[in-house]
């Protein structure tokens, strides 16, 4: 008898932690939007007044620019069919910023990053090369999957820091968005560079994608408040579009009309 409660408790247990590690698609999309509508928050500015005149005019929401730097991991455990995933899940967040602060030359830019070995890690396309939506996102269905043989997190981060040394403008909200599956096995510990980022004003956020990512590491590599877990990359992928659906009013119904954010 004893022994059968022990086994109840036991199963119990068991069952209540399978439910708290499983990620609730809706919960993921709203923590997304919540997190880059917060990024991209509009600021109520003045136009620049006429030539020759004081005339302000009425203050309008303005969203800042961003210069986001995507950085994708691409080893071999992720698969060349899930890239693909994160190569639209990667769209989607394109469509997303542009949608609040629309991409352009002196507008918000976009930049990648992708990596695996040390060897393998590189930019592929960086914030100057592409200034309209659709050459960015045609640019992302190009990237090659590099099925690489290790994960390179913190070389990536390393690169990342130079990338926006090199290219960010002055003004622009720095962002690094990570998408990882696994945790990092080649080059320097993520933290060294994730926390050099933070320490020159970069916000590092890390998605971490099913039950091979590391916690401790993850909360290492994005700021607090800005790590998010996926189960799996399809849910993922259906997350991005439903927290692109939440900023889009007109597109979102149901319950989610209550939950769109608001401009100023
Ligand atoms: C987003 O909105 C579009 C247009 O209403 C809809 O077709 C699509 O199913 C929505 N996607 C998700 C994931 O909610
Ligand atoms: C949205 O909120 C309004 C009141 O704020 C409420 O009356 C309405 O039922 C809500 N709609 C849904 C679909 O939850």
């Amino acid at each position: 008898m004893q022994t059968m409660k022990v086994f109840v408790v036991f199963v119990a247990v068991f069952v209540i932690e399978q439910a708290s590690a499983a990620v609730n698609t809706n919960e993921l999309a709203k923590a997304l939007h919540n997190k880059l509508s917060s990024i991209l928050e509009p600021e109520l500015m003045f136009a620049p007044a006429p030539p020759g005149s004081n005339f302000k005019g009425r203050p309008q929401p303005v969203s800042p620019k961003l210069d986001f730097l995507l950085v994708l991991d691409s080893s071999g455990s992720i698969t060349a069919e899930h890239f693909e995933w994160v190569k639209d899940n990667s769209k989607v967040l394109v469509d997303y910023i542009h949608g609040q602060s629309p991409i352009g030359t002196y507008g918000s830019r976009v930049g990648l990053i992708e990596y695996s070995t040390q060897c393998k890690t590189h930019v592929e396309f960086s914030f100057c090369d592409y200034n309209t939506v659709s050459t960015i996102k045609n640019r992302i269905s190009q990237v090659k999957f590099d099925n690489g043989g290790s994960t390179a997190t913190g070389p990536a981060l390393q690169l990342a820091k130079t990338e926006l040394d090199i290219k960010g403008r002055p003004g622009n909200v720095r962002v690094v968005w990570v998408i990882t599956d696994g945790k990092s096995n080649s080059g320097v510990k993520p933290k060294i560079p994730a926390d050099d980022l933070r320490a020159n004003g970069v916000m590092v956020c890390v998605v971490g994608v099913g039950n091979s990512v590391n916690d401790v590491e993850l909360n290492q590599i994005g700021d607090s408040g800005c790590v998010f877990r996926s189960d799996s990359y399809s849910q993922l992928k259906t997350a991005a579009r439903m927290a692109y659906n939440l900023s889009q009013p007109q597109l979102s119904s149901g319950f989610f009309n209550n939950l769109s954010f608001k401009r100023v």
